[in-house]
């Protein structure tokens, strides 16, 4: 199979993996995921201290975008409630029932015995790859806990280091990307000797405030707080961040953020990442969603004429570069086809109020380019709402 690859030297059958969320909460909602074609999941983040996990509802506010749905979304979940001894039980249930699939468990801690306690005992249990969330925006900063750890590169190498001494399974430190520099933290986790990353957590928001009451939501009895954004809006921030870590930390990286689509994944996968996890795509749309993910990716490596997806791995990164680098000599002038012209008006409008005024309508309503205005900004070919009527040509 082209999808198989390894990462941080255990094999997956796929590179698509579900991210430590609700979607992950028991190891019988697993089970079903992996009924449906799933083969590798990152359990809900558990810890060896769960009586102060108190949880909060609602924990989660959705943001439309004109008539799109939850194009982002905001939490405020905290780790898992339930004890890591049913914990244990279910990763040794899973890896029973399913042991070609890819066990990780994701935990938390807030003392060197306690990180070392939760990493042995998942391990022990049977768990393939131990995940360490230094990374929740909202979750129990009090305790040095989540974030707290991930924006701090000595915290960050000593927590992976305790881990990473604790077991033999490989270690994978989950980083924020509420930091100014994500590969200071990487690098810091390169030194602690775990064997891999993976990039991002949610990014730390406020999701919104309900014009009739004044309110922040999710609101909690009226309250709110700041909260973890996720999904399709949080796609480039997580890409940035994992093209940063490929270019300057040697280092294995699974890419989480805004993922919900085999193109998504072709994209994580050409900026370095080898592992690509999915939350928000699946809390909204169902386990369902890996049947079009896996043969998607599949014909797409056929097409392209892949022998597998770690072929595809950073393949893009050679041509991301400086500004400074950029060629100042490459003279781009937007091309419209009439053809296919809906005369909406909307690259004119665009290009008059947004752009440099390089497009005008004819008596026919048909919008021209005059060459001797337009820079090739691009503006015009993202508002027009036909894919392939306007493109951007080089410049004779
Ligand atoms: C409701 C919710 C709960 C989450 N819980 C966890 C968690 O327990 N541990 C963790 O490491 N990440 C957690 N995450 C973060 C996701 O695993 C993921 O990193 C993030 O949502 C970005 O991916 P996405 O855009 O595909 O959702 C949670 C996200 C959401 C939306």
């Amino acid at each position: 199979m082209r999808l198989g690859i390894d990462f941080c030297g255990v094999r997956f059958p796929d590179p698509f993996t579900l991210a430590a969320s609700p979607s992950t909460g028991t190891g019988e909602m697993v089970e079903r995921a992996f009924d449906q074609g799933w083969t590798s999941a990152v359990l809900k983040t558990m810890a060896v201290e769960r009586e102060d996990v108190q949880l909060v509802y609602p924990m989660i506010a959705g943001l439309d975008h004109q008539d799109k749905r939850l194009f982002g979304m905001e939490n405020i979940d905290l780790i898992s409630d339930r004890s890591l001894k049913d914990w244990e039980a279910d990763i040794a249930r899973l890896k029973q029932r399913y042991p070609a699939s890819v066990v990780i468990a994701s935990i938390m801690a807030s003392s060197e015995a306690d990180w070392q306690e939760a990493a042995r005992r998942v391990e022990g249990a049977g768990a393939d790859l131990v995940e360490c969330s230094f990374s929740c925006p909202h979750g129990m900063p009090e305790r040095g806990m989540g974030a707290a750890i991930g924006q701090n590169p000595e915290l960050t190498e000593r927590t992976a280091t305790w881990v990473r001494e604790a077991v033999k399974v490989p270690v994978v430190i989950k980083l924020t990307p509420n930091v100014t520099d994500i590969t200071a933290i990487a690098m810091a986790v390169k030194r602690s000797g775990c064997a891999g990353v993976c990039a991002i957590n949610t990014v730390k928001g406020l999701i919104g405030i309900d014009p009739e009451t004044l309110r922040p939501i999710p609101a909690v009895a009226g309250y709110s707080t700041y909260g973890g954004y996720s999904g399709a809006a949080v796609k480039p921030v997580a890409l940035k961040c994992v093209a940063e870590i490929a270019k300057a930390v040697d280092i294995e990286i699974s890419g989480v953020g805004g993922v919900y689509t085999w193109r998504d994944a072709v994209e994580f996968l050409a900026v370095g990442a080898r592992n690509v996890q999915l939350c928000t795509a699946v809390m909204m749309w169902g386990y369902r969603i890996i049947e079009d993910l896996k043969e998607g990716l599949e014909f797409y490596l056929e097409r392209k004429g892949f022998g597998s997806a770690a072929d595809v791995v950073g393949r893009a990164l050679p041509y991301i570069t400086k500004h400074e680098s950029l060629s100042r000599a490459y003279k781009p002038v937007a091309e419209i086809d009439p053809a296919k012209c809906l005369k909406d008006d909307l690259c004119y409008i665009a290009c008059r109020d947004g752009g440099h005024q390089a497009i005008e309508l004819a008596d026919d309503r048909l919008p021209r380019v005059d060459a001797e205005k337009c820079v090739g900004c691009g503006l015009c070919t993202c508002v027009c709402p036909v894919k392939g009527c306007i493109g951007l040509k080089e410049r004779k």
